[in-house]
C-alpha cells in the first residue's frame, strides 16, 4: 500500500469510527457470513478480505450501501483485467493460440464493463431481478475467458488468478443484490 492510500485509509477508518452509527466491520462480517452461507461459491475469508481492503466499505451504514460499493470493486478489477490483457497483447505473444483466447476475453470484458454501467443503474433503481441478471453474465464471462485456455490440454491461462477474483467477487455483489431483493419483497424497506 502506498503512503497516500495508507493516509486515506487511516483518515476515513479515524472518521468513520466517530460515528456511533457505522459499524462497517460488523456489516462487512455479517455480510460475507450471509453471503457464503447461500452460495458455496463464496469464500468467507476472499469475501472479508477483499470488502475490507477498499476504503470506502468503511463508511457503509448499511447492506445497500455496502452493495453499490462491491459492484465498483467487481468492475473495477474487471477494467484493470482488461488493461492487463491489452499489455499482454502487446508483448506480440508467441503463441496464436494464446492470442485468440487473449483477444475473446478482451472482447467479452470489455462488454461487460458497458454491463456495470446498467447494471449500477439498475441498483439504483432497485430493480434488484434486472440487476441480478446483468451481474450473472459477468461472472459467465469469467468462466466463458478461462474455459477458452482449456480447448487445449498444454496450455496454462495467464489470466486464471485473475478470473477467479472476477468470479468471487461478482458472486459477492450477487449475493448481496439477492438479499436486498429479499429484503424489497418482503416489504422491510
Ligand atoms: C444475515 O442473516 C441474518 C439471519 O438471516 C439476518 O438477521 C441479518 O440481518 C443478515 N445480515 C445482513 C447484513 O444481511
Ligand atoms: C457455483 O459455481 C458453479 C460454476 O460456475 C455454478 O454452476 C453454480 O451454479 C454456482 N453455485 C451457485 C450457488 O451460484
Ligand atoms: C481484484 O480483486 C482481488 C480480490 O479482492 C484483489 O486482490 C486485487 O487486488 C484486485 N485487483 C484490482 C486491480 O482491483
Amino acid at each position: 500500500m502506498s503512503l497516500p492510500s495508507f493516509l486515506l485509509l487511516s483518515l476515513t477508518i479515524f472518521l468513520c469510527s466517530f460515528n456511533p452509527f457505522v459499524d462497517a466491520n460488523h456489516l462487512i462480517q455479517q455480510t460475507c457470513k450471509n453471503c457464503s452461507k447461500s452460495d458455496p461459491n463464496i469464500s468467507y475469508k476472499f469475501c472479508i478480505t477483499s470488502l475490507q481492503s477498499d476504503h470506502r466499505t468503511q463508511c457503509a451504514k448499511n447492506l445497500e450501501e455496502l452493495g453499490l460499493i462491491s459492484i465498483k470493486i467487481t468492475r473495477h478489477n474487471v477494467t484493470n483485467t482488461c488493461d492487463y490483457i491489452k499489455e499482454l497483447l502487446e508483448k506480440k505473444t508467441r503463441d496464436p493460440f494464446i492470442k485468440e483466447c487473449l483477444d475473446d476475453c478482451l472482447d467479452v470484458y470489455s462488454d461487460a464493463i458497458t454491463t456495470f454501467r446498467e447494471a449500477i443503474r439498475d441498483y439504483k433503481a432497485k430493480r434488484y431481478e434486472e440487476c441480478n441478471i446483468k451481474l450473472s453474465s459477468i461472472i459467465d464471462d469469467s468462466t466463458t475467458c478461462e474455459d477458452g485456455f482449456k480447448q487445449k490440454n498444454d496450455v496454462i491461462s495467464p489470466l486464471t488468478k485473475r478470473n477467479k477474483n472476477i468470479f468471487q467477487l461478482s458472486a459477492i455483489a450477487l449475493s448481496i443484490v439477492n438479499m436486498l431483493n429479499k429484503d424489497k419483497l418482503n416489504g422491510t424497506f
